[in-house]
């Protein structure tokens, strides 16, 4: 029978036991469990709470079993309810009654916590890292192609002309703020629980700050019951994982569109693709697409954290357990989908030609045209309709604005002159030289700003 069970008559019934067993997933937590009881041993040794003796006997084995469980050497036994029981048993089999100490002045509540904070600290480390790499990779991208224009779009209808340079910035911003959203959480996640007891705090006069120094934490708790029931850093996380999974998802969907025959605007890497089992011409965007789809997974953890959490009184619920999936998958796939998509960016062929052609193709300069006409005295929207007619015209004749006579221009408006042929993609792009604008002066001097603050932080 489990060393907690004292007060019972008998054993928990066995599907209890697989019911409500974290140890199947908990385990990944054997770490920061290790290192937050070593932390615990060397304060309780150091506040005279217990002998030095038993806390060298506790941390040598705490040391050894870290070991076995690294070697794939540890038994993990299902009737163990969770990784911290597993570690103390085990504690006890190897250095005997001592073991038993290590639990003094703490709680499952307040250890379960610390594990997840600890966790969580390394996972936005390693999340702000790998959001850094991927702004480099789309640095790179906008220095490399800083000449290729490329339609714009909204509706995804052709739109305007633009710098591809200015198209890969955007996603710059939106990880720029990905990372920043991380770096708060960490903030809020770097706050030390253990010292909480089960809700109440301890009756031993333990050392907080200590605790907090050797485990990293920049400060300590102010509420016990807050500390031990509070996940909003969790949820935090979460909110912060789906946004930037929702970026990479829309990087993806254009990727998926740009890679597609009818586009060819670019060509994943062979490394990057996948063959079809019976098409053998297919080359396939997969990892753009499972990115897209493991975005609704992120999603679902976020709600389902939230929802696990609205009903709970104060302090800890074992309801509280139900995060360690949601928390690990969430950092799996965060983690996986941006080193993956960074390969895949970095690897990506760009076809200007085809990208140009559409241009030319599309009547994007036909704001342009407007705005020409604007400046020479048309009002705005008159400006509007009389080139959404030259459209129309156009549409119905077959042709495209370079292959209109000057004539046929005259015949929607006196004020178009030889000059109108001088309009390009390159003058239509440039002439967005306000900031924040697809100007190539401007997109020069976003990519120097964005290598600055690459630099910076
Ligand atoms: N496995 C539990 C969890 O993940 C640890 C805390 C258990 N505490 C308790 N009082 N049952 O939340």
């Amino acid at each position: 029978m489990s060393h907690v069970r004292s007060r019972f008559d008998k054993p928990a019934d066995e599907l209890v036991i697989k019911y409500t067993t974290s140890l199947p997933f908990d385990w990944r937590l054997y770490r920061e469990d290790i290192r937050g009881s070593i932390a615990h041993a060397r304060m309780l040794a150091k506040q005279g709470i217990i002998d030095p003796e038993d806390a060298l006997a506790i941390i040598k084995g705490l040391v050894e079993i870290e070991l076995e469980i690294t070697d794939g050497k540890f038994e993990f036994k299902p009737e163990m309810e969770d990784i911290h029981m597993a570690v103390e048993a085990r504690l006890k089999a190897k250095i005997g009654e001592a073991a038993g100490r290590l639990h003094t002045a703490r709680s499952r509540n307040d250890q379960v916590a610390t594990d997840l904070r600890l966790y969580l600290k390394d996972v936005l480390t390693w999340t702000i890292e790998s959001a850094k790499s991927l702004q480099e990779a789309f640095v790179g991208l906008a220095e490399k192609h800083i000449g290729v224009a490329l339609p714009g779009y909204t509706h995804l209808q052709p739109a305007q002309p633009i710098l591809l340079a200015h198209h890969y910035l955007a996603y710059f911003e939106m990880f720029q703020r990905d990372r920043e959203r991380f770096t708060d959480c960490l903030e809020r996640t770097d706050v030390l629980p253990l010292g909480s007891g089960a809700l109440a705090g301890v009756a031993y006069d333990i050392d907080r700050g200590f605790v907090a120094r050797e485990l990293g934490f920049r400060s300590i708790s102010r509420n016990s019951l807050d500390a031990v029931s509070d996940r909003d850093f969790v949820v935090e996380f979460m909110a912060a994982a789906s946004l930037a999974m929702m970026h990479l998802s829309r990087l993806s969907e254009e990727l998926v569109i740009w890679s597609g025959a009818e586009f060819g605007f670019i060509e994943i890497d062979d490394a990057y693709a996948t063959g079809s089992s019976i098409m053998p011409q297919k080359k396939n965007p997969d990892v753009a697409e499972l990115c897209r789809g493991k975005t609704g997974r992120v999603y679902g953890h976020l709600m389902a954290l939230l929802t696990m959490l609205k009903g709970l009184p104060l302090a800890y619920n074992r309801d509280l357990q139900e995060d360690k999936e949601a928390v690990f998958d969430t950092a799996d796939t965060l983690l996986l989908s941006l080193k993956v998509v960074t390969g895949m960016m970095q690897t990506i062929k760009v076809k200007p030609d085809r990208m140009l052609k559409s241009v030319d193709r599309s009547f994007l300069l036909a704001t342009d045209l407007a705005d020409y006409l604007v400046k020479r005295g048309e009002v705005f929207r008159n400006a509007h309709g009389i080139v959404g007619r030259l459209v129309s015209y156009c549409v119905k004749e077959g042709k495209t604005f370079p292959e209109l006579t000057l004539d046929e221009y005259r015949l929607f408006s006196p004020l178009f002159c030889e000059d109108v042929f001088e309009l390009t993609a390159g003058t239509s792009i440039d002439s967005k030289d306000n900031p924040g604008g697809t100007a190539r002066r401007r997109v020069e001097e976003a990519i120097a700003a964005a290598r600055t603050l690459l630099e910076e932080s």
